[in-house]
């Protein structure tokens, strides 16, 4: 089953996610696919209230990278899980850049989720400079080996990559689609060489950055791509409907 998952990042208040999940529920009703809303903390008992019953998923967009204790102004994974999330997203390129988190910090923050039952949405992805100097098989490749450190292989069941190149978040711009695949068969290959042939077969991989309702159905009819990682056009419920429409399942 093909998975949408929708980050809506720094966006909309209590009443907005209200507004938001009120139109996009009557709206949504494909059950080929897997829909995870992912709104700011503030609003994931709200959203989790509104949600009873429907087969829309919940997810954070990060967590502590401790368990509990002195770290002001963090949130925990079990907080999280308490809130009614089942999945978190995990070293975004917005955090990794911003908030200098790294590989060590990821890895961290991978077991708490796992530890806490959230399952992970791992986002990796190769930047500008990366890609003009040839090195993003480098750069994924170390990404992987750093956020998947000591996890045991039954854990990947857990665990979905979210392939983001960072110039292409936000940008209008995407990958072409060998990219995409190669990008997709690298990252497999990867998982394959650090855990078994099995899980590199079977790891669930997305692909983010400038999805849109143009490009989404080309992009989810990859062989290898198990979903989408949706910014900026899962915004609007209406045109995100729209889109949700198109995905090929
Ligand atoms: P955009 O879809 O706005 O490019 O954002 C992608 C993203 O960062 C999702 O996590």
């Amino acid at each position: 089953m093909k998975k949408i998952i929708a980050n809506f990042k720094m966006n909309k208040t209590n009443s907005q996610v209200k507004e938001y999940i009120m139109k996009l529920l009557p709206r949504f009703d494909r059950d080929d696919v897997e829909l995870v809303l992912c709104p700011p903390a503030t609003s994931l008992s709200i959203a989790n209230f509104l949600l009873d019953g429907s087969l829309i998923k919940l997810g954070a967009q990060n967590l502590s990278d401790e368990e509990e204790g002195k770290n002001t102004g963090d949130i925990s994974g079990e907080m999280l899980k308490d809130c009614g999330a089942s999945y978190v997203i995990v070293g975004h390129s917005e955090r990794r850049t911003k908030f200098r988190e790294n590989g060590k910090a990821i890895n961290k923050k991978i077991k708490i989720a796992l530890k806490n039952r959230l399952k992970v949405i791992f986002c990796i992805g190769e930047s500008l400079t990366d890609k003009n100097l040839q090195k993003t098989q480098e750069v994924l490749k170390a990404q992987i080996e750093d956020g998947l450190k000591g996890l045991y292989e039954n854990e990947l069941d857990n665990i979905i990559i979210a392939y983001e190149p960072v110039w292409a978040i936000g940008s209008g711009k995407t990958p072409l689609l060998k990219e995409i695949e190669s990008s997709m068969k690298l990252i497999r290959k990867t998982v394959a060489n650090d855990f078994s042939n099995k899980a590199g077969e079977k790891i669930e991989i997305v692909y983010g950055g400038s999805v849109d309702n143009k490009n989404c159905n080309s992009i989810s009819k990859l062989k290898d791509v198990n979903g989408l990682l949706i910014g900026g056009a899962c915004l609007d419920p209406i045109n995100f409907s729209q889109l949700l429409r198109d995905v090929k399942a």
